[in-house]
């Protein structure tokens, strides 16, 4: 017994209680959409998900393998960041702006240092490891205009054998120059980093305009010509945050029906389309989303420290139009690294919006729900056999309070699971994490 031999390469299994979702609990009654194995037993062959059930009843059968066990433990699919600033790990918690006033002020002068190759795979190390600490297995990651951050960040994805996605921010106005680049430079250095990095290992590339205020329309329409030219890349920026935004970019582009259709008529929304907020999004533009199948990166954090607004989830979760949404912690101007504390923080809007997000919901929008929303629901977001076998190992009884809290320990009943899980969701944070596994290997955490 005891954690998981490195790199055994072969089959490995894991003993815990396990939980994940088997589809959406927005729209499925919580009892279906979930599943839960109180003693349950994963079986990783290769990286990937083999077979999971009863301990008792999968047991016997495996031989001799090694085994970590977990039992009293919560073990979930690996938590999934839809969006993410490596650039700005370092500049969390800036003080007394809101978003446009906050950029020029912290964040520019901050993605400057990122020109610096050694620099930047020094932060994208230290960022990689704080998601780790945070149970978060996978994001869709925000570079800087430097093609040289995005090789750092890649580089340093790849020796964790991390599935990560990131691009290079285009920006060719309203930023310093020393950050700008032009509509061509962008396309071209997009394009040879798509041909480098795209599909390598476990890596994938997302085409990264910053936002609608810092793009040429010339620049917005480059970047739906790469997504023509390669399909299966991403497209990630940010749409309707911030109040004054959206005024400044209605200015901005007065031919346009408002944000979401500057983006729609260069192209840009499209089935892998991730936009990040949505705080003042209409009722058209969740339709139009929906229609198009885009998504939709909620991060409570982010909008609660500037002061955007609150996300109108059950808005983007209409039935009769649906959105795609994944949670995001939005560093730098998210305040934790930790899905468990954005999913605190996601209750809490919504509870301002008179809602309520339940335990499941929220453990939905982690994993899930964050893998639809970035069509990698074939791989990840779930212990479906055949899927990648990155999850996490959480302790309910992780420091003497949430030990108080939970005192009974792992229960048999869903209903018990959810006040057990809503105490994590709330109270967790990355003290919760005991382990996090990347492709069957422990990757973060103590030995047992
Ligand atoms: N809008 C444009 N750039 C940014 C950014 O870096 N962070 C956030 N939260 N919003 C943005
Ligand atoms: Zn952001």
């Amino acid at each position: 017994m005891g954690q998981t031999p490195a790199s055994t390469g072969g089959t490995v299994a894991i003993r815990g209680a396990l939980l994940d979702c088997v589809a959406d609990p927005f729209y499925e009654p919580e009892a279906q959409a979930m599943r839960y194995i109180p003693d349950g037993l994963l079986v990783v062959r290769e990286g990937h998900i083999a077979h999971l059930g009863n301990y008792e009843e999968v047991a016997p059968g495996l031989g001799e393998i090694p085994m970590a066990d977990y039992r009293g433990r919560l073990i979930t699919p690996g938590f999934i960041d839809t969006h993410i600033h490596y650039p700005q790990t370092g500049m969390m918690a800036a003080y007394g702006e809101q978003l446009l006033e906050w950029l020029n002020r912290y964040v520019f002068p901050t993605e400057g240092k990122f020109a610096d190759s050694a620099y930047a795979y020094r932060v994208a190390s230290l960022f990689l490891d704080e998601l780790l600490k945070s149970g978060t297995t996978t994001a869709l990651v925000f570079a800087a205009v430097f093609p040289q951050s995005v090789d750092a960040f890649f580089e340093a994805a790849d020796r964790r054998n991390l599935r990560m996605i990131s691009g290079k921010v285009m920006m060719d106005r309203n930023a310093p120059d020393y950050l700008s680049d032009t509509a061509q430079s962008s396309y071209d250095d997009s394009k040879a980093l798509i041909e480098k990095w795209h599909g390598r290992g476990r890596l994938l590339y997302a085409v990264t305009p910053r936002f609608a205020g810092t793009s040429s329309e010339a620049q917005l329409k480059l970047a739906a010509k790469l997504l023509d030219e390669f399909p299966d890349v991403y497209l990630h920026t940010h749409l309707s945050e911030n109040v004054n935004e959206v005024a400044w970019i209605q200015e901005m582009f007065p031919q346009y029906q408002g944000y979401l259709d500057v983006y729609d008529q260069t192209g840009l929304v499209r089935e892998r389309s991730l936009f990040a907020h949505g705080v003042q999004l209409t009722d058209a533009e969740f339709q139009r989303l929906s229609e198009a199948k885009a998504a939709i990166s909620f991060c409570p954090t982010s909008n609660l420290f500037l002061g955007s607004g609150l996300f109108r989830i059950e808005q983007a979760k209409n039935p009769a139009h649906p959105v795609k949404v994944g949670l995001g912690t939005d560093v730098g101007a998210g305040t934790s690294f930790s899905m468990l504390q954005t999913t605190n923080e996601a209750y809490k809007v919504a509870q301002l919006r008179g809602q309520k997000l339940s335990a499941f919901k929220a453990l939905f929008l982690a994993t899930l729900g964050g893998a639809r929303a970035l069509c990698l629901e074939d791989k990840l977001g779930s212990f479906d056999p055949g899927k990648e076998a990155d999850f996490v190992v959480l302790d309910p009884q992780a420091t003497p309070l949430l030990a108080l809290r939970n005192e009974a320990g792992i229960p048999d009943s869903l209903e018990d699971l959810a006040d057990l899980l809503f105490s994590l969701v709330i109270m967790g944070g990355d003290r919760a994490v005991t382990a996090t596994y990347i492709m069957g290997e422990q990757a973060y955490g103590n030995a047992l």
